[in-house]
């Protein structure tokens, strides 16, 4: 933390003000899902496609030469956000073509999921259970693959009612063949008001002026850009690559960052006490 006062003052007001006016906003991949697992890295939403049977070993490579090439500009920091902002699109707008000419079945993704090596952040029950408990409303908002990301959530039975996502959702033929990907396309840096202007979300939850921002990139900081007449905001980064070099942009822009933790506990510690559950 590089002011604690801060982050002290905001968990306080969190806490006094209660859960009536608290919503959580999240990214998915890589904050909600691990990093990493034995050394390993586990996938996003787009590698749980991108690694899965269904894609030929033609297609698995050049997805991966696209991982290798833009990946490093993403979190690269020296890099302007202006300049990264068309790169994005490039690589995103390149996967999801090659994910077209795989002709992904609907039907598949539930199996696709199951045999990925996906796992959730360690905590991630408590973490979704609480807020479900709670009615806090869980808004998801992730340049991942929307089905995917709702499928993991299935898979561990935490897709509860109180969470809305916004992400980048395939689109079926009538015989179930994936044939596009819907827009807006949602990438590491556009996650902020254009995308949301047609969803009424955050106008649904105006009286919830509380939240909680986790996210593992600068550019999950504008997620809550859309939500009208904020008054606190607690934002929690995972730090989870190249820790050394980008330990001091992420102190100056999240509140907590947590470094190479692959749990919720954290986050979790600190929902339990502005809910109640502990004194
Ligand atoms: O949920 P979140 O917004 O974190 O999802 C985006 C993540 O997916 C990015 O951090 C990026 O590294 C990753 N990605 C990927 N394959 C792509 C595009 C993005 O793994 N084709
Ligand atoms: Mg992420």
């Amino acid at each position: 933390m590089k002011n604690p006062e801060h982050v002290q003052r905001v968990i306080s007001a969190l806490r006094k003000e209660g859960t009536d006016k608290l919503q959580v906003i999240s990214d998915f991949d890589m904050t909600l899902s691990r990093f990493g697992f034995n050394g390993r890295r586990c996938p996003t939403s787009h590698n749980i496609l991108d690694n899965s049977r269904v894609i030929s070993e033609e297609g698995r490579k050049k997805l991966k030469d696209l991982l290798q090439y833009y990946y490093p500009i993403e979190i690269d920091l020296n890099q302007p956000m202006e300049e990264k902002r068309p790169l994005m699109v490039e690589w995103w707008t390149k996967a999801h073509n090659l994910l077209l000419e795989q002709k992904i079945l609907k039907s598949d993704i539930a199996k696709i999921v199951r045999e990925s090596e996906v796992m959730l952040r360690d905590g991630a029950n408590t973490f979704f259970d609480q807020l479900h408990q709670h009615n806090i409303p869980l808004f998801i908002f992730s340049a991942g693959v929307g089905d995917v990301l709702e499928e993991v959530l299935r898979q561990v039975e935490v897709f509860h009612p109180n969470i809305n996502v916004v992400a980048n959702y395939m689109d079926f033929d009538d015989k179930g063949v994936l044939r596009r990907f819907k827009e807006p396309l949602i990438h590491t840096y556009n996650k902020n008001n254009t995308v949301l202007e047609k969803t009424e979300h955050f106008q649904l939850l105006s009286s919830r002026t509380n939240i909680i921002l986790l996210g593992d990139s600068l550019g999950d900081l504008s997620m809550a850009d859309g939500v009208p007449n904020v008054e606190n905001v607690l934002t929690v980064g995972f730090l989870n690559d190249k820790v050394d070099e980008r330990r001091g942009k992420y102190r100056d822009a999240y509140d907590i960052v947590l470094e190479k933790d692959e749990t919720l506990d954290v986050v979790n510690g600190i929902l339990c006490y502005i809910l109640g559950d502990l004194n």
